[in-house]
């Protein structure tokens, strides 16, 4: 039984991009009233919100919670409360866990697993084999189909045109790609023999492997007018691209890190820094953040992929690629707009509203009557900086340690019920499957 909640003079970013202050009360779950101020009603939980500004709850399109088969590195507990953290409300979950996610059944294991353990709510994605086109065209709920291009190993990866063709050309649903050229990357490696610097990886897997893929896909797009979105865009490249070529029904994401982090973090972190597609350059972080800010880029997802500090110790390349995110992600985000980078209602855009709209989930992504009370409450005055300590993902680390950041959640709330307060999770709260269209 969801009480009531009542949200108190808070800073609240309406839909017009304005600010209010004034009050949000939330009923059976969905927001039923804003106003300058609301009379509270006495089975209403109340927040005291002054000095607080709040946004739409962060809806992450693309992670990796590694349940089933993975947990030693994170579940969907762990992740979920990690999510709660830092002001995710939902996520949308890639299908590379053990066993992968590429039938009917391994989906109706996922959403069960979710519905019994998460905090927020849940989506997830359909893997494409070169031989499940059956099963991408019928499970449902998927929020879509994710093609390994490159940077998978095993039955996920789908790299050739002749194997990746047949999927755009049957069914219609959203096709997500991690555009990276495994032919290309594949010769590349063979050039490479001191691999001591992690830095070689993103020598190996090269700007011109990410726009090779990047090409193919829309390529595609473009002759069976299929949605397209192309996930974790991390070159300048295809970015220049994509401002020229990209049609009305292809989206394009971008994460913090791609954003925020480059080559240089290897000689400060080493191989924590490797993840795939790889970090570039400043010139790319540049040319990225342009794209973002013009609407080239879409929105903003964290690839949050969380491997322990014991794989991450081993020597490149045995050591594996990724990095976690969502603990990190908005607050990075509102500390760039803090510093004039871009404004408040640009990162609840990038990070909430367009991600509702590109994949259709209703209801979402807004603060406005009838809409779902997923809602972070963030103090953007107090600053704090990123600790190992508090890191509450399973790996227990971050790419960001000592970064300090403002906006980190006080609150954070999944369908009108507090799943995260000033420090402490409500474990015993529990998030929805999400719809798609
Ligand atoms: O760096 C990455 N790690 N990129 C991916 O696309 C997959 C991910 C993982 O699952 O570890």
């Amino acid at each position: 039984m969801t009480a009531n909640l009542l949200i108190r003079q808070a800073q609240i970013l309406l839909p017009n991009q304005d600010f209010l202050k004034g009050d949000v009360r939330i009923e059976q779950g969905k927001i039923s009233a804003i106003a300058s101020e609301l009379e509270a009603q006495t089975e209403d939980k109340i927040i005291e919100a002054e000095g607080l500004t709040l946004f739409p709850g962060v809806i992450d399109p693309q992670v990796h919670f590694r349940e089933p088969g993975l947990e030693h590195k994170e579940d969907l507990f762990t992740a979920s409360c990690a999510c709660a953290r830092g002001g995710v409300t939902s996520f949308l979950e890639m299908p590379n866990t053990r066993p992968l996610t590429t039938t009917q059944a391994a989906l109706d294991d996922k959403l069960q697993r979710a519905a019994q353990k998460c905090l927020v709510n849940y989506g997830f994605f359909m893997g494409a084999t070169p031989e499940n086109l059956p099963d991408l065209r019928e499970a449902n709920p998927s929020c879509g189909i994710k093609i390994f291009m490159g940077s998978a190993h095993g039955a996920l990866l789908v790299s050739t045109e002749a194997e990746i063709e047949p999927i755009f050309a049957t069914g219609t649903r959203l096709i997500a790609v991690h555009a990276e050229d495994q032919g290309r990357i594949n010769e590349r490696r063979q050039q490479f023999t001191d691999f001591s610097d992690p830095a070689v990886h993103s020598q190996i897997q090269d700007p011109q492997a990410a726009l090779n893929a990047t090409q193919l896909a829309l390529k595609l797009s473009k002759k069976y007018q299929r949605r397209l979105h192309i996930l974790h865009l991390s070159t300048g490249i295809e970015a220049q691209f994509l401002r020229q070529e990209k049609p009305s029904w292809v989206t394009a994401e971008v994460t913090p890190q791609h954003l925020l982090l480059n080559q240089t973090a290897y000689a400060k972190i080493g191989t924590l820094a490797q993840m795939n597609p790889p970090l570039r350059t400043e010139w790319d972080n540049e040319v990225l953040w342009r794209a973002l800010l013009d609407g080239v880029i879409d929105f903003i997802a964290t690839d949050h992929a969380p491997h322990t500090l014991e794989e991450k110790a081993k020597p490149y390349p045995l050591s594996p690629s990724g990095m976690p995110g969502v603990e990190t992600s908005f607050p990075l985000m509102l500390t760039q707009a803090k510093r004039g980078r871009c404004t408040y209602a640009q990162v609840a855009n990038w990070m909430s509203t367009a991600v509702a709209k590109a994949y259709n989930i209703p209801n979402k992504g807004l603060i406005e009557v009838g809409y779902d009370g997923d809602l972070v409450l963030v103090n953007l005055e107090r600053e704090h900086p990123v600790l190992r300590e508090e890191v509450v993902s399973k790996c227990g680390w971050s790419p960001f340690e000592g970064w300090m950041l403002t906006g980190w959640p006080e609150y954070t709330i999944v369908g009108g019920q507090v799943a995260y307060e000033r420090g402490v999770l409500h474990t015993e709260v529990r998030g929805k499957a999400l719809s798609f269209g």
